[in-house]
């Protein structure tokens, strides 16, 4: 799931490399394994690759004194082959006339692979990407959308690459399968970029042409050509972006995971703003969509990762505003399952990014089928906001941390206000609920006021090695969500676990050197929680609550939780408290929080 990037200076006077560089910055939420940079100077690939972040390949190219005007690049999350420098993109192929960076999974790359050496020829990596690059290089005769649209018909996969050739310094070809892709001509320096993501492009508006399937773009500094699968020239519709200054910054916080963390009541009351005016319920973007709302007879929520548990805690509440059942699905797992013929199945689909491999993947394949498709999502440019019938925007702005924290509260936030609308125009009882809502900045000021006591605890638990979550009714998958922030940031094994299901066998685990941090949640699961923890007591586990009062019989440390709230919109601050708790873990094990190990921000691939 790498960010691919090319650039070809037109009017301005922008030098290419360091504009594919701060272009790369903005790519590395989708990877950050290795980076690199390549162009074309006197007639010979030039390339500068490193293993690690954007900041080192900056340090490597810094002093370079090349005239370019075409350059290409790669911040990479390895798929085929490990953290080498060998493995870094752009790849190079055989004949050293063709550098290409691809996104993606070239899967049929190992039968190619033995195709090419029995045409004897030569791989210096381990990776899918070499494979495509040098079968391109060995089917090139002097056209090279030729040679690129013959290899599109062998390779097998999802993938979006951009390469240059010896022979053409100031031409990039670009093509795409399945992957995202845009091509963006400033509308004032008529300079070319080409990115996985257009908010990479340079502050600027932008003439945009998203590739499809299939299609190969030759793009020159004065011309954008767009060929079919069968190599006739196709129409390029052309539409405008605008993108705005880049305004991330850690506003004096040690990490935007922090800072992140902090904007959740303010966000939660700008997205409660724009949806509560003076007691009137707004959702317009659905506003014509009444009809299909009362013919919905399911829900079907697809989703990953933290997107999914917003789906799995706001279930129950959906059902009971709309008395229609709802399936959560995991994208991954979507695919490929057996799906009883539904009819009239409303789709909601979530993501922070909208660029999910699977969850894209999971969309498109019953796309036809959904009566209403609804994205909540992050990014209003994006691939699944392009493609569903409704987009509700998530308003987090740009979430930084790979570990989703307002976006994710967000998420929650929308699924609840979707709910209200949803009971609004089936005339379900909801009055409650709407008084309920304006509480959440409240409830969400009240976890953030409680962060050196939240903090306090993380640094003792810092030192356990293993960590059981638990929690009953909406508060397991809250505590399936505070396990997923743990394991991602701190690195410790986490398992998220319903509190009545420890006695089936987890609790067999249980022992001095085990955790288990336990979300009480409101009286409704509160008192049988609260015996399940007290056998984890008699076992020897340690035990730290967060809701509640003093349960001196069980354990000391108990964190008191917002308490107006009911069950359902309490979600939100213990949710909160569990992000405030995994980060303090990680910070006090040193580990790196916004960028951990192995992770991207935006998962492009399946
Ligand atoms: C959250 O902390 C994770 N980094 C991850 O689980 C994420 O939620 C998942 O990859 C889905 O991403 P999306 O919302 O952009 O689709
Ligand atoms: N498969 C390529 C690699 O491992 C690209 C990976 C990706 O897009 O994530 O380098």
């Amino acid at each position: 799931m790498c960010g691919i990037y090319g650039y070809i200076q037109s009017k301005s006077n922008k030098k290419p490399l360091e504009t594919c560089l701060d272009g790369l910055q903005k790519l590395q939420y989708r990877g950050y394994d290795s980076a690199g940079v390549a162009s074309i100077h006197k007639g010979t690939v030039l390339s500068f690759k490193t293993v690690g972040k954007v900041d080192l390949l900056s340090a490597l190219v810094k002093d370079h004194k090349y005239e370019l005007n075409t350059a290409i690049a790669h911040t990479r999350w390895a798929t085929h082959g490990g953290l080498s420098a060998e493995n870094t993109h752009p790849q190079i192929d055989y004949k050293k006339s063709i550098a290409l960076v691809h996104n993606g999974i070239i899967e049929n790359y190992l039968e190619l692979k033995e195709f090419l050496l029995s045409k004897g020829v030569a791989f210096t990596s381990e990776t899918d990407t070499e494979v495509i690059t040098n079968l391109i290089a060995y089917l090139y005769k002097g056209d090279l959308k030729k040679a690129i649209a013959e290899a599109f018909k062998r390779v097998q996969g999802s993938f979006a690459i951009v390469l240059i050739h010896k022979d053409s310094p100031e031409t990039i070809f670009a093509g795409a399968r399945g992957c995202p892709l845009a091509v963006g001509i400033c509308d004032t320096s008529k300079d070319v970029y080409i990115s996985s993501d257009t908010s990479s492009f340079s502050e600027s508006s932008y003439s945009t042409y998203f590739m499809k399937n299939d299609e190969i773009a030759e793009i020159t500094s004065t011309a954008l050509t767009i060929y079919a699968s069968d190599g006739k020239v196709k129409k390029n519709d052309l539409s405008t972006i605008i993108i705005s200054k880049d305004e991330a910054s850690k506003d004096g916080y040690d990490h935007y995971m922090h800072k992140e963390i902090h904007e959740q009541s303010s966000l939660s009351a700008r997205i409660l703003k724009k949806r509560m005016l003076l007691n009137t319920f707004s959702f317009k973007e659905l506003e014509n969509d009444n009809t299909f709302i009362e013919q919905m007879e399911h829900i079907d929520v697809i989703a990953c990762g933290s997107s999914y548990h917003a789906g799995l805690i706001a279930k129950e509440f959906l059902e009971e505003m709309t008395l229609t059942p709802v399936t959560i699905h995991l994208a991954s797992e979507y695919r490929y399952a057996k799906h009883l013929e539904k009819k009239n199945t409303v789709a909601i689909i979530i993501s922070q990014s909208g660029e999910t491999a699977d969850t894209l993947a999971a969309f498109r394949c019953k796309k036809e089928s959904f009566l209403l498709s609804i994205a909540l999502c992050n990014n209003d440019t994006s691939t699944l906001t392009r493609e569903t019938h409704r987009f509700i925007p998530l308003m987090a702005k740009k979430e930084v941390s790979v570990c989703s924290t307002k976006a994710f509260t967000s998420q929650l936030l929308n699924l609840y206000l979707l709910g209200i609308h949803f009971s609004n125009v089936l005339k379900i009882e909801n009055k409650s609920y709407i008084e309920e809502l304006s509480n959440i900045p409240l409830a969400i000021d009240d976890v953030l006021s409680k962060e050196e006591i939240i903090k306090k605890y993380a640094e003792t638990y810092a030192c356990y090695p293993y960590f059981f979550f638990t929690g009953r009714g909406n508060m397991y998958p809250v505590s399936m969500e505070a396990a997923l922030k743990l394991k991602e940031i701190s690195y410790l094994p986490a398992e998220a676990l319903p509190a009545g299901e420890m006695k089936h066998g987890p609790i067999a685990l249980i022992d001095e050197n085990l955790a288990t941090i336990a979300f009480l949640g409101t009286e409704k699961t509160a008192p049988k929680t609260l015996s399940n923890l007290s056998e984890i007591k008699a076992r020897d586990g340690k035990v730290l609550i967060f809701g509640g009062d003093t349960h001196p019989e069980i354990t000391q440390d108990v964190i008191a939780m917002y308490k107006n709230g009911n069950d359902t919109f309490a979600s939100i601050p213990y949710c909160i408290a569990g992000q405030i708790f995994s980060y303090f873990i990680a910070k006090k094990l040193g580990k790196e929080i916004d960028f951990p190990r192995n992770l991207a921000k935006s998962v492009t691939v399946e």
